[in-house]
């Protein structure tokens, strides 16, 4: 198998890609013969492009280079420098491939992963085209990825995933929301179908409302050229906080075929209760971070940031109060907030259940029982706990909130695989499963339009939080106003 990275010298490469490829290999997971080749514009011999690999996964990779592991990994890596306006186009990239493939005594499989700005995507797919790297007549393996963010609106994604289409079937293409990937969001589905204690409760019947929340210590950083053409609620909510809800919300699969679960999964996205014009205000509420102080740090606010417009209308910040219209959740909230610069970087999802009723150890209503709370800790500390209330030993009845808790590192023992190795060892045998359909991509743009443009007709001011907070005052009086408070992580 042949993996090319167009945009092989770029940040996502270093950062995420590489050190992933190389874990991968650590555990003898990759196919025995791989061809790994990194394309860019910049001239990088092989030997150079090898060094760079080795900085990037040395510094990002969750275990640390083992030399003569690395020997043997290196010995994959290749650099190819190759543009796309130029005259030969991607012809001399289909040569040296075939060369190195020749060599290697591959076959010709190949993975082209898109880690480059979407502004690229579509010219790169039809560079791919013309060069005869995609149909090459001798029943070759195909497969396109592709990198968030998909469009800005679903005009643009739409245009993306037509561009797309013209040249790769549906099922070779990987539509990456990593989230996905990662282990604890796997784990719902078997917490839900392969426990019989958790499934029946997972109903309007118990459940009184979910929460999710995606929090970040980091802020805009050195991403304000994408992101203050994004914000949160594009750059988070319409991907990765969907996903997450869709993961907790939808129906049992028939089986685990990928677009069995791919349906349940859009199934939730096509019956979210739209949220347009006046709703927008009362259920979203939309804020950026001030100034502030970050673990006792001071840093600046995102006006301040580098890049950022002084008086940039995009938001760091967004909480959502949603409704699935369908039978199994009809009438329970689902309170979703995502943040940069929040106190810490959590994610959570919390399914609170309905309160017991207000007699026998829950008669007293000044000291009302705790609800019971299943917590799925997505990240750091990933686990699960269930929040149970419990006799305190001694002569009287006290109730106590007592936690059942799950840590995956006490549990199993080492660090689980990163997103980005679960994702890139499917693509290569070929499960779609946690990559994002075309129909659910649009999906989830259709279901944000509306709140984008009330917002790009509105001019209020946008509220601010100071850096370290949990987001601005009407986040709190979101889900205070239905008499929820939101649970820290
Ligand atoms: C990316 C967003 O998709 O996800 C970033 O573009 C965000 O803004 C990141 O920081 C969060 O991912 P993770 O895996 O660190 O939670």
């Amino acid at each position: 198998m042949t993996i090319v990275i167009f945009g092989g010298a770029g940040d996502l490469a270093r950062r995420k890609l590489l050190p992933a490829l190389y874990n991968l290999h650590v555990d003898g997971l990759l196919p025995p013969r791989i061809v790994i080749a990194g394309v860019g514009r910049k001239p990088m011999s092989d030997d150079e492009y090898r060094a760079f690999a080795k900085a990037g996964v040395a510094k990002f990779s969750r275990r640390p280079i083992d030399e003569a592991t690395w020997a043997i990994f290196a010995e994959a890596l290749f650099f190819v420098t190759a543009g796309l306006d130029d005259e030969p186009g991607l012809a001399p990239l289909g040569t040296r491939l075939g060369t190195i493939e020749h060599e290697r005594g591959l076959n010709g499989d190949r993975i082209y992963y898109l880690a480059v700005p979407p502004t690229l995507f579509a010219p790169t797919v039809k560079e791919l085209a013309r060069a005869r790297l995609v149909e090459r007549g001798s029943g070759c393996i195909a497969r396109l990825i592709v990198e968030k963010p998909i469009g800005r609106d679903l005009e643009s994604a739409r245009a993306i995933n037509d561009a797309i289409a013209e040249v790769f079937d549906e099922k070779d293409i990987y539509r990456i929301d990593h989230y996905l990937g990662k282990e604890t969001v796997q784990n719902i589905l078997v917490m839900r179908f392969a426990n019989s204690i958790f499934e029946p409760l997972f109903n309007k019947r118990y459940v009184d409302h979910v929460q999710i929340t995606v929090a970040e210590e980091e802020g805009v950083g050195t991403r304000a050229g994408y992101y203050e053409q994004a914000g949160a609620l594009r750059d988070m909510v319409q991907n990765h906080l969907l996903q997450l809800l869709a993961m907790v919300a939808m129906e049992p699969p028939h089986s685990l075929e990928a677009d069995v679960v791919r349906d349940e999964r859009l199934e939730v996205l096509q019956s979210l209760r739209p949220i347009e014009g006046a709703s927008v205000d009362a259920q979203v509420v939309r804020a950026q971070y001030a100034a502030g102080f970050i673990v006792g740090r001071p840093v600046p606010g995102y006006r301040e940031e580098p890049n950022v417009n002084p008086q940039s209308r995009t938001e760091a910040f967004v909480a959502l109060q949603i409704y699935i219209d369908n039978w199994r959740w009809a009438g329970v909230p689902f309170f979703l907030r995502t943040g940069k610069r929040l106190p810490k970087r959590a994610s959570q999802i919390s399914v609170h259940l309905k309160e017991v009723p207000p007699i026998l150890f829950n008669a007293n209503p000044s000291a009302r029982l705790d609800a019971n709370v299943l917590s799925i800790r997505i990240q750091p500390d990933e686990g699960f706990s269930l929040g149970i209330s419990s006799k305190v030993p001694g002569p009287q009845v006290r109730i106590y909130p007592v936690k059942m808790d799950f840590h995956y590192g006490s549990t199993f023992g080492g660090t689980s695989p990163e997103a980005y190795e679960r994702l890139l060892l499917d693509v290569m045998v070929g499960d779609t499963t946690l990559f994002m359909r075309r129909d659910a991509v649009e999906a989830a743009w259709q279901w944000v339009m509306p709140i984008l443009d009330h917002w790009a007709q509105s001019q209020d001011s946008l509220p601010t939080y100071p850096a370290g907070d949990w987001g601005p005052p009407g986040a709190e009086r979101l889900i205070e106003s239905t008499g929820h408070r939101w649970l820290a992580p």
